[in-house]
C-alpha cells in the first residue's frame, strides 16, 4: 500500500488565518524548523492508479494539485476513486464541496455522518447536480467493507465529539466518531487512521497491531491553548487526547506494538511542530514521528 500524508494539521492548518502564536509565526516566516501545514488527510493506492482519500480537507485542492498521481489522466478525470470520513468535522468535509465540478464521487461514512453532511444542508444539492455525482457507501461499526485491490475499510467507534455545528441539534451516537482500519487483505497488514481521540482506554492490544498508527496528534498539554493566551477551551473538552502528561498518549500507548507511530492532526500551537522543541525530542525518543504534509510510505 502506497500513502501519502496530504495534510497533517488540525482544523486550523499551520498558519491558522487569524492566529499570532508563535508557531504560525515561524511558519509564516518560512524556515526549515516549522513547516506550514494543511488539514489533516491521506490518500492511500494499493496499486498507485486508484486512490482512497481519508477524509477530504478544505485545502484538498492544492493536496491534489502537490501530489501528481492525483493529477487528472485525460480532459475530464480523477484518480481519486473513493473518499472515507472518520466524522462530520468541517476540516474532514468542507473538501468535497470543492470538488463539486460534477465529478462521480463515491463516500463511505457512518449513516450519522452522513446524515449530518446531508440534512438540513442545502449547500449539499451542489453535489447532487446528477443522480450519479455522489454515491454514499454506509460504513457501519466494526464491519470491514472491501474496497478496490483488495483493501478493506473498517470504521470502529472512538471516543469523541459530534461536529460543533450539531452539538445540541442531534444527540451524540457511536457513529459519531469513528477511527478507520485499512486493511491490505493480500498480506494482512493494516494502517489505522484515528486522528480524533478522547480517550484512548478503548483500544486494545490487537487493534494497535498494526503497520502504521496514524494518531491524535492536536495538542501536547491539555491547557495548551490557556497557558497561551489563546482560549479557555481544555483539550479535553475538545474531545481530543493530549500526547504528554501521565494520562497523555505518549504514556497510554508506550507499548503498543505498531511498527510505526505517527502524530498528525496537529494543532498549530502544539510545540512538537517544532523541529528543535524538547516536546518533539520527547515524542521521538518514544519512538514516535511527526507527520508532515507530503510524508509518504510505502509497504
Ligand atoms: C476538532 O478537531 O475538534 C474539530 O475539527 C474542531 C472544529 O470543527 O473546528
Ligand atoms: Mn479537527
Ligand atoms: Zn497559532
Amino acid at each position: 500500500v502506497w500513502i501519502r500524508v496530504l495534510g497533517s494539521a488540525a482544523g486550523g492548518g499551520v498558519p491558522q488565518w487569524n492566529c499570532g502564536c508563535a508557531n504560525c509565526q515561524e511558519a509564516r516566516r518560512g524556515g526549515t524548523n516549522l513547516q506550514p501545514r494543511s488539514e489533516d488527510s491521506l490518500a492511500v493506492s494499493v496499486e498507485g492508479d486508484r486512490w482512497l482519500l481519508v477524509n477530504c480537507s478544505p485545502s484538498v485542492q492544492r493536496q491534489i494539485e502537490a501530489f501528481p498521481p492525483l493529477h487528472p489522466r485525460a480532459p475530464r478525470h480523477s484518480p481519486i476513486a473513493a473518499i472515507v470520513l472518520s466524522n462530520g468535522d468541517l476540516d474532514h468535509c468542507l473538501g468535497l464541496f470543492q470538488l463539486r465540478e460534477s465529478q462521480p464521487l463515491t463516500v463511505y461514512a457512518t449513516a450519522r455522518v452522513w446524515e449530518g453532511l446531508v440534512e438540513r444542508n442545502a449547500i449539499f444539492r451542489t453535489l447532487k447536480r446528477t443522480a450519479d455525482q455522489i454515491t454514499w457507501r454506509p460504513l457501519e461499526l466494526n464491519r470491514a467493507v472491501p474496497w478496490e485491490g483488495g483493501l478493506g475499510i473498517e470504521a470502529r467507534p472512538i471516543p469523541g465529539k459530534l461536529p460543533l455545528h450539531l452539538e445540541g441539534v442531534i444527540d451524540p451516537s457511536p457513529e459519531d466518531n469513528v477511527g478507520l482500519w485499512l486493511t491490505n487483505e493480500r498480506d494482512g497488514r493494516r494502517v489505522a487512521y484515528l486522528s480524533s481521540v478522547a480517550d484512548a482506554s478503548c483500544l486494545t492490544e490487537s487493534d494497535l497491531d498494526v503497520e502504521c498508527l496514524f494518531f491524535d496528534g492536536t495538542f501536547f498539554t491539555d491547557d495548551e491553548l490557556e497557558r497561551l493566551g489563546l482560549g479557555t477551551r481544555r483539550a479535553a473538552e475538545m474531545a481530543h487526547l493530549p500526547i504528554g502528561g501521565a494520562a497523555g498518549s505518549l504514556a497510554r500507548l508506550k507499548s503498543a506494538s505498531a511498527r510505526r507511530k505517527i502524530y498528525t492532526h496537529i494543532n498549530n500551537t502544539n510545540p512538537i511542530l517544532r523541529a528543535d522543541s524538547a516536546e518533539r525530542r520527547a515524542v521521538e525518543r518514544f519512538g514516535w514521528e511527526v507527520a508532515f504534509d507530503g510524508m509518504e510510505l510505502r509497504g
